[in-house]
Order: C-alpha cells, then sequence, then structure tokens
C-alpha cells in the first residue's frame, strides 16, 4: 500500500514521524540506510543527489528495502525542488507520477501558476511547496534580496502555496508555528534543520530539536546526516523515536 493522499500518521503506524534524507553517494549505501531506517520512520526521503544519479531506481530501491525491512508501503518523498516555468514543472511532475511519490517538492518561489500546474498534474501526491531553505541565515537572504525577518517571508510564501494547491510546506522549525497559523490543519508541515540536542549543525542554520519542531507545529522531521553519518543509523533513528515518544 502506498499512501498516496493521507501520510502515515505516527500515532496509528508506531513509528516516527521521520523522513530520513537519504543523500547517499550509492544505491548500494542508499538501500543500507532504507533498511537499517525503515522499521523506525514513517517516510524515506530521495533527493537530488541519489535522484540525478540512481533515477528512478533510486524509488524502487527505496521501497525495496523499506518492504524487506518489514515496512511496507513506507512514504516516498521526492524533494526534486522543482523551479521552473509552469509547463516545464507540469511536465517533469508528469514524468514522476509513476513513482507515486507520497510528497513530491517544488519551490514556492515558483508562484502560484507553477505549483498549479504541478497540483494539476500529480492530483494523488502531496504537492509539497519548499519556503526558504534552512541552510538560509537572516544575512544570506538579505544578500539575495529577501528583505526583513525570514518568517515574514515564509509565512508569505506558504499562504500563496497553499491558495495554488499545495498540501505540504516545508519551513525551518523555528518558522513551523507561524506557518501553523495560517494554514488548514490538513495541510502537512515539514521540517528539516532538525538536530538532536548537541548534534553538529553541518550547514543548516534555522535548526531546533525534534522534540521542539513537534511541539511548535511540525507533522514530520526531516533528519539527514545526524541519522545516515552515524556509526549505527538505525540506533540514531530509535534515539530520535525514543525523543520524541517520550517528550
Ligand atoms: O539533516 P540534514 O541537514 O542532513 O538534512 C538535509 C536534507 O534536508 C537534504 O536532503 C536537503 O535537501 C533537505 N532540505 C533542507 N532544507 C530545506 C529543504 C530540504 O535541508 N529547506
Amino acid at each position: 500500500m502506498t499512501s498516496t493522499s493521507s501520510p502515515s500518521s505516527p500515532a496509528t503506524s508506531g513509528v516516527a514521524p521521520v523522513a530520513v534524507a537519504m543523500d547517499a553517494p550509492s544505491l548500494t549505501v542508499m538501500a543500507e540506510w532504507a533498511r537499517a531506517v525503515a522499521p523506525v520512520v514513517s517516510t524515506l526521503k530521495v533527493g537530488l543527489e541519489v535522484f540525478c544519479r540512481d533515477g528512478a531506481a533510486a524509488v524502487t530501491a527505496a521501497r525495496q528495502a523499506a518492504d524487506e525491512a518489514g515496512h511496507p508501503g513506507i512514504d516516498v518523498f521526492l524533494d526534486l525542488k522543482l523551479h521552473d516555468i509552469p509547463a516545464t514543472v507540469r511536465g517533469a511532475a508528469s514524468a514522476v507520477s509513476g513513482l507515486d511519490p507520497t510528497f513530491l517538492t517544488v519551490h514556492a518561489t515558483g508562484g502560484t501558476a507553477m505549483i498549479t500546474a504541478a497540483a494539476e498534474a500529480l492530483p494523488a501526491t502531496r504537492i509539497t511547496a519548499v519556503t526558504v531553505l534552512t541552510s538560509l541565515s537572516e544575512e544570506d537572504l538579505a544578500r539575495i534580496g529577501l528583505l526583513g525577518p525570514s518568517r515574514e517571508a515564509v509565512v508569505r510564501l506558504a499562504t500563496l502555496a497553499v491558495e495554488a494547491g499545495a498540501r505540504a510546506i516545508v519551513c525551518s522549525p523555528q518558522e513551523v508555528a507561524a506557518v501553523r497559523s495560517v494554514v488548514p490543519a490538513d495541510v502537512t508541515l515539514i521540517t528539516p534543520g532538525v538536530r538532536p540536542a548537541g548534534a553538529a549543525l553541518d550547514d543548516q542554520q534555522r535548526v531546533a530539536t525534534p522534540e521542539q519542531a513537534l511541539a511548535d507545529g511540525a507533522d514530520l522531521l526531516v533528519i539527514g546526516r545526524p541519522i545516515t553519518g552515524a556509526d549505527d543509523p538505525r540506533a540514531a533513528a530509535l534515539a530520535v523515536a525514543r525523543s520524541l515518544v517520550t517528550r
């Protein structure tokens, strides 16, 4: 079963509301990570590194690894961050329809018509609008001309995206409460930039702990390197899952 219209609910599925970012150097490594974490998490995220190299085979391998690990029907998050003219994004979204992802990302800054084109092309998928990358600091945003607090830009882009047909929003944990207050409850809020207390920030800037992100209204946490870079990715995923259960 693939949960195209309704992502796994942690309350009913017994797994943590975590999308593991599988930014792996090879398909073999990605499949190993997927087998390790699939019993523990709701979602596997296939992103640009893996998709640009391995294409659709990456999604097939992720699903197969999850099946083998005892989590058939795991949600697949296809993180392609599409950003182009509406006709091109419509075509790109149609091109991945056979992969039946639960989530497909587009950049909200692509605008209303682009987001609507993606939503029309993939009605069974939650078109997921990325607002402002969590790797950008306020200083970075000022340099690219996004003046004012990042929270205002994120709220503005989230509102526009939902009106255009997005059914999920990506924002930083530091903005998720503000977004939650302006979008309908059935819009899935997804937060990268999540770091267990004491973990390395890597290139993320606007971060919070998993517990805080959920408390502030996130539905799904994107976590990559703190899990995949650990000596034991399953143990790292389990530690995050336990921190959420006991919060
Ligand atoms: O936890 P970690 O920093 O390794 O997670 C990085 C992943 O999150 C990457 O796959 C990246 O594409 C994704 N991501 C992000 N910021 C966003 C959207 C997605 O870091 N705003």
